[in-house]
């Protein structure tokens, strides 16, 4: 018997990726697994069901796509997904276990082992699986373009037969995997960027993409942790930072902010005086909106004008870029999915780091420290 793995249609609203793309099929089978697409689960990256069929797919009901032995999703499961999974089902996907750890409980209540993307150890073994980056970096080329419409001004610097345009000034504040792909974006629209992060080390990688890195007369020391993600600042030091940031911040036409803490609420970077120092027609873009902004006036899921300056607090960017976000998405999971389905069986060695570091829950309990320590405080 294959393994069965099963692709509900993303029931949240405003999600148009799906878990698996037509392209991919044959991969699966591949490592002795079937798979179940529920009817219009691709609807949203314009995949039809028989786009699906005809690579290899059953297409079936809600039931026997949630029913499987393996489930992939985009979005973290709701209860009645919950209720329709079998017990000793394995749930791969995000599952937000930092942020919203009751979906743990849930999972682990009805006996299904979950499987975060979102804690996939970030070792270079498992770069394939890495899906907070490939999603990231959609979210840092969007928020580009996003910000180079709403703008009045051109980015690039025009000489023309009316005069010469000066470009626009970019300020990226995070240069993770999200601010890097901003960088890179907006240079390739010709602007002037600059770039800043807490930990030093992306120096070279902000100059690397033509940005100038923006440093801080301020101890950045023991910003990073071991796995290389920031670590939270003391409250009197984010103070410090907010306000050394201020002039930066001042001369940007745009400011794209993608600083974030695991499990933290959003640093705060660009205070009410900062956007009340921009010019009238600057632009916020906040990809942090949906872990409380790095921006004072940020609403999440909302855009709102503070002083003429418009900020944009998108939730969820790789939705927008639905095909290749699927795509890219897809394949993070099947790599994940090909760690532990082998010769058509469930082999979940717990041994094994990629495994023990994104399982969440297994067997009826949580298993993640850390999700656990959330759960019972
Ligand atoms: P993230 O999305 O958690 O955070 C985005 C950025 O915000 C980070 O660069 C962080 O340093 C910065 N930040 C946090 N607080 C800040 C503050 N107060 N002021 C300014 N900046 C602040 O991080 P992301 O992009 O997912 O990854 C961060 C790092 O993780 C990478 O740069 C790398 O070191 C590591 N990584 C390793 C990978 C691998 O080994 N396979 C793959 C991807 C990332």
């Amino acid at each position: 018997m294959p393994v069965r793995v099963g692709v509900p249609r993303e029931s949240v609203a405003g999600e148009r990726r799906v878990a698996t793309v037509p392209e991919l099929l044959s991969r699966f089978e591949r490592i002795g697994a079937e798979v179940t697409v529920e009817a219009g689960a691709g609807a949203g990256v314009f995949a039809t069901d028989e786009d699906y069929s005809s690579q290899g797919a059953t297409v079936g009901d809600r039931a026997s796509a949630l029913g499987a032995d393996v489930v992939l999703k985009v979005a973290p499961p709701t209860d009645d997904e919950i209720a329709l999974m079998k017990r000793g089902a394995v749930l791969v996907g995000f599952l937000s276990p930092l942020d919203t750890p009751g979906v743990a409980t849930s999972l682990a209540a009805r006996g299904v082992t979950g499987m975060a993307m979102e804690l996939v150890p970030r070792i270079s073994r498992a770069q394939t699986m890495d899906a907070l980056s490939a999603m990231g970096s959609i979210g840092g080329y969007r928020a580009v373009l996003i910000a180079a419409e709403a703008l009045p001004k051109f980015f690039p610097l025009l000489t023309t037969a009316a005069g010469t345009v000066k470009p626009a000034s970019v300020l990226v504040l995070g240069a993770g995997v999200a601010g890097l792909q901003a960088i890179a974006t907006a240079r390739r629209l010709g602007a002037r960027v600059s770039g800043y992060d807490i930990r030093d080390e992306v120096k070279e990688q902000v100059q690397s993409l033509g940005g100038r890195f923006v440093e801080l007369d301020f101890e950045t020391q023991a910003s990073a942790d071991a796995g290389g993600y920031a670590t939270a600042l003391a409250a009197e030091k984010a103070q410090r930072q907010a306000e050394l940031l201020i002039p930066h911040i001042a001369a940007a036409d745009v400011v794209i902010t993608t600083a974030l803490i695991p499990g933290r609420p959003a640093p705060l970077l660009v205070t009410e005086d900062a956007v009340a120092a921009m010019r009238p027609g600057s632009v916020i873009v906040d990809l942090a909106a949906p872990n409380g902004g790095n921006c004072a006036g940020t609403k999440s899921g909302q855009t709102v004008k503070l002083n003429g300056v418009t900020i944009f607090g998108p939730t969820n960017l790789p939705s927008e870029m639905s095909v290749h976000a699927s795509e890219m998405y897809g394949r993070t999971l099947l790599a994940l999915v090909s760690e532990f389905v082998k010769e058509g069986e469930v082999q979940l060695d717990f041994e094994d780091e990629i495994i023990a570091g994104s399982c969440v829950c297994h067997g009826g309990e949580i298993v993640n420290e850390r999700v656990k320590s959330l759960v019972t405080t």
